[in-house]
């Protein structure tokens, strides 16, 4: 009797209390993979999930990229599904049927006006700014107050009325800079040591790489044509030649606020229309961003988010946590796994087999509409991503990369 206990209870120690998925909740479109421990085959529906949002989380090399070309590759091939891909690291190069080598060969003018009005449009730069340089009202509000002021002087300087659309060309950053390197040159006849002319200058050694001369990555003219850009099949916006992570940060930041009025201009609809890649952008997925809108609204919009990195600190935990479809790959520093297991309510087993799991593999947890949600182990399969090149036409290739005048 008393072996037969100890004997019951090792087992049940040893025996991980692994319960897979029902077999219709397997059931889908797409084909992700199998499950770890019966080798049932695993397809992703969005239609059962609360929405079709997708977190990828994993230590680096660990599969989150490859998973991500693996879903919207075989997404494409049963819907009629476009993609833009806002690369941090360049990791989706040779993936996309088009890719913009932002800072290199193709260039994005963040003071463009995207059909609203210049206010409008700082307003928007103004949080952009705060996200990739701290220069916020709470934290840095003359340097703040005198961005602002600049901004307006460069839009009005080149005739805008800053409460109207006009479409006609912008300002860059580098009217802006020149505008502060003035004003330099004025406060400093007045006093050496103000406080505005300490925020002038801390102000301006922000802007200067990117914007002191016609060469800045800022400085520049656009080459893209923003209301285009949903067009394309899979559109990889390569951001890693960039000078930096502030520089990232703000074209990314440009882009989501675009992508974000353009899902509300175009209205409702009942099916995905477009993934929104975000790799390794984490910082792009904090309180602020305009992720949190384009998140929350996506669903009734076709817009499924898809945000991958390993760095999670930095997403917001209620993306996680209402994220309609969670992957995470293996991961192993601790405060890392914290930050997951409150999002998510995930089990200590869960927790334990996390860091043991092996390339390719991932716990999926599904937040599902009509059950329960669902929490198990798959190894993506992604041996059979074979890559298909959409040709374009020239034509339509031309109406996105305006020819570049400038270079
Ligand atoms: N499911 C899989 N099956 C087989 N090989 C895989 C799988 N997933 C990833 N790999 C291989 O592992 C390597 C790393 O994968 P991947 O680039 O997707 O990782 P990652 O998590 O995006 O890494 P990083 O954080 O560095 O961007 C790649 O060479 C890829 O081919
Ligand atoms: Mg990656």
């Amino acid at each position: 009797m008393r072996v037969q206990k100890i004997f019951t209870k090792d087992l049940f120690r040893f025996t991980p209390t692994i319960v897979e998925p029902k077999q219709d909740l397997l059931k889908g479109e797409v084909y992700i993979g199998r499950t770890l421990f019966q080798r049932k085959l695993f397809f992703i529906d969005f239609s059962k999930t609360i929405n079709p949002h997708i977190c990828v989380f994993g230590m680096s090399g660990s599969g989150k990229s490859t998973f991500v070309k693996t879903l919207i590759h075989r997404y494409r091939k049963v819907r009629r599904v476009n993609a833009i891909i806002i690369d941090f690291a360049g990791e989706y190069v040779d993936f996309a049927d088009m890719n913009l080598e932002i800072g290199k060969k193709d260039f994005l003018n963040i003071l463009d006006l995207g059909g609203l009005t210049p206010r409008q449009r700082i307003e928007q730069i103004m949080r952009g700014f705060e996200i990739a340089f701290g220069i916020s009202m709470k934290d840095a509000p003359l340097q703040y107050s005198l961005l602002m002021y600049f901004l307006e002087q460069a839009y009005i300087k080149k005739g805008f009325d800053l409460d109207k659309y006009e479409d006609k060309e912008t300002p860059t950053l580098l009217d802006v800079y020149e505008l502060i390197e003035e004003e330099i040159k004025k406060e400093e006849k007045k006093s050496k040591e103000s406080g505005r002319l300490i925020s002038l200058i801390s102000l301006k050694a922000k802007l200067r790489a990117y914007a002191s001369s016609a060469s800045g990555v800022f400085a520049r003219k656009s080459t893209i044509r923003l209301d285009e850009i949903t067009k394309i099949g899979v559109l990889n916006f390569d951001l890693s030649k960039l000078p930096d992570e502030h520089s990232r940060i703000l074209v990314g930041y440009t882009l989501l606020e675009y992508l974000l009025d353009r899902m509300r201009r175009e209205g409702i609809s009942e099916n995905i229309k477009l993934f929104i890649v975000l790799d390794e952008a984490h910082k792009l997925a904090g309180e602020s961003s305009p992720i949190i809108p384009l998140v929350k609204e996506g669903r009734k919009y076709g817009f499924a988010i898809i945000i991958s990195t390993q760095d999670i600190i930095d997403v917001d935990k209620r993306i996680i946590a209402n994220a309609g479809n969670v992957f995470v790959f293996k991961m192993q520093a601790p405060e890392q796994i914290k930050y997951l297991k409150d999002a998510i309510s995930m089990s200590d087993f869960y927790e334990r087999r996390l860091m043991m799991l092996k390339l390719g593999e991932c716990i999926v947890k599904q937040n599902l509409r009509n059950e329960v949600s669902n929490i198990f182990v798959i190894k993506v399969d992604a041996e059979i991503l074979k890559k298909v090149r959409i040709k374009l036409p020239y034509e339509k290739l031309k109406k996105i990369k305006t020819i570049a005048k400038m270079i």
